[in-house]
């Protein structure tokens, strides 16, 4: 089902992201940059193998460091099988300047954390300036009150802020390494400093990933997110490493009993061979690049083994209809591909690859997509 015909039913995943990504098109759009848009969903509707169109989200991760443990992602378990890199500031403006044309918005985060990069703000501020919306998930550990400031003058949209507890003993069981009252006096310096200067931006979302051992701590933290004035607060069920996807031990340490929050359970997985009842949207919308140029097919996926090129060695277009972008689109279309090649697409738990575009009205599963979030997208 294409982004359009999802926004009209009311079916894309969660409100407070439906809203984001609907405020950013208004925002950034342009007549090329909707063409673009329309004909991307239109082959995502089709199954199309070769594209015209180019994404129209991307994903670019200036920094794949991190300073917190968190266990279950593969940079705070150190199992990224990635360099640890931090892209210049050069890359990242050559990118841009390429995708401004179609780009609507884009995500500076995937395995790392954005502010440990010294030149973050000069590539928000260059993203904003050449028109495209701008969005960063933080820890947000130790963040001064001169950062706060450079966030506010960098013109960043959206800011996710991952805080999944409000006492130390709770939070620091998966922010391993992390200070609770340092990412509350974090919060609350940004709002106020926000209204002292009569900034909108950036929208503040409080991200609490929900997990069997803060589950307990959820009415508290929603009144610390009325007390702080954040202006999203968001559940999210805990999610395991890809994988890691059908690891029942995993799962019992960490996801909770409560059926609205055990979306990602293998449970589910086991039972029917895929976790989400629609084709995969990631090679027909989205471009993920790591901050070594490696170009992963979707943000589920870290291992440099699994990329589908190499931005410092083919161009960005080549790469968007390359024989391994046909292949994974091939999987969930009944078009014919020339030349298959073995991708980390093939078996992947994800998505159903056994109900390929076009799709039938009655396959779309609406009361499992609504109690699924992706953590990157929404
Ligand atoms: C890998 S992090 C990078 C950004 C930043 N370091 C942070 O944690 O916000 C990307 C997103 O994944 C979320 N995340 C981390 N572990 C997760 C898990 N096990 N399930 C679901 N989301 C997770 C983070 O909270 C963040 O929103
Ligand atoms: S803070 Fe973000 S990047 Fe760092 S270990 Fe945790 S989830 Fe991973
Ligand atoms: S099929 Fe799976 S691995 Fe491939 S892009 Fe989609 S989610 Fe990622």
């Amino acid at each position: 089902m294409g982004m359009f015909e999802n926004l009209i039913k009311g079916n894309l995943p969660h409100y407070t992201r439906k809203i984001r990504h609907i405020r950013q098109l208004l925002r950034h759009s342009t007549p090329r940059k909707l063409a673009n848009l329309a004909k991307a969903e239109w082959s995502l509707s089709r199954g199309h193998v070769v594209l015209q169109s180019k994404p129209y989200i991307y994903i670019i991760d200036p920094c794949n460091a991190c300073d917190l443990r968190c266990p279950l992602c593969p940079t705070g378990a150190r199992t990224l099988n990635r360099s640890t890199r931090m892209m210049s500031l050069e890359c990242f403006q050559g990118l841009i300047d390429q995708v401004k044309p179609y780009a609507v918005e884009i995500i500076l985060y995937s395995w790392g954390e954005p502010f440990l990069h010294p030149q973050i703000f000069d590539m928000v501020r260059y993203a904003q300036k050449n028109n495209i919306g701008t969005n960063i998930s933080s820890h947000f550990n130790h963040i001064t009150d001169e950062m706060i400031d450079r966030i506010i003058d960098s013109g960043l949209e959206n800011i996710s802020i991952s805080l999944d507890g409000v006492s130390q003993e709770v939070y620091q069981v998966y922010r391993v390494n992390g200070k609770v009252d340092d990412v509350i006096s974090g919060i609350r310096r940004l709002q106020l400093r926000k209204k002292e200067r009569k900034s909108r931006t950036p929208n503040v979302e409080w991200q609490f990933i929900v997990m069997k051992h803060n589950e307990h701590e959820i009415p508290q933290a929603e009144k610390l997110a009325r007390d702080l004035e954040v202006e999203q607060f968001r559940l999210l069920g805990v999610g395991l490493p890809f994988e890691e996807l059908t690891n029942q031990t995993l799962a019992e340490q960490w996801i909770s009993d409560t059926p609205e929050y055990r979306g990602y359970h293998p449970e589910k997985i086991l039972q029917r061979g895929y976790l989400y009842d629609e084709s995969c949207f990631y090679p027909f919308r989205t471009l993920v690049i790591n901050p070594d140029g490696g170009v992963a097919p979707c943000c589920a996926i870290s291992h440099e083994q699994w990329d589908f090129g190499d931005v410092h060695k083919e161009s960005l277009w080549d790469i968007w209809n390359n024989r391994k972008y046909q292949s994974a689109r091939s999987l969930f279309s009944r078009h014919p591909v020339a030349e298959r090649v073995p991708t980390v697409c093939d078996g992947c738990l994800l998505y159903n690859q056994k109900s390929p575009f076009p799709r039938s009205e009655n396959s779309t599963d609406s009361s499992q997509s609504s109690r699924v979030q992706d953590p990157v997208l929404g």
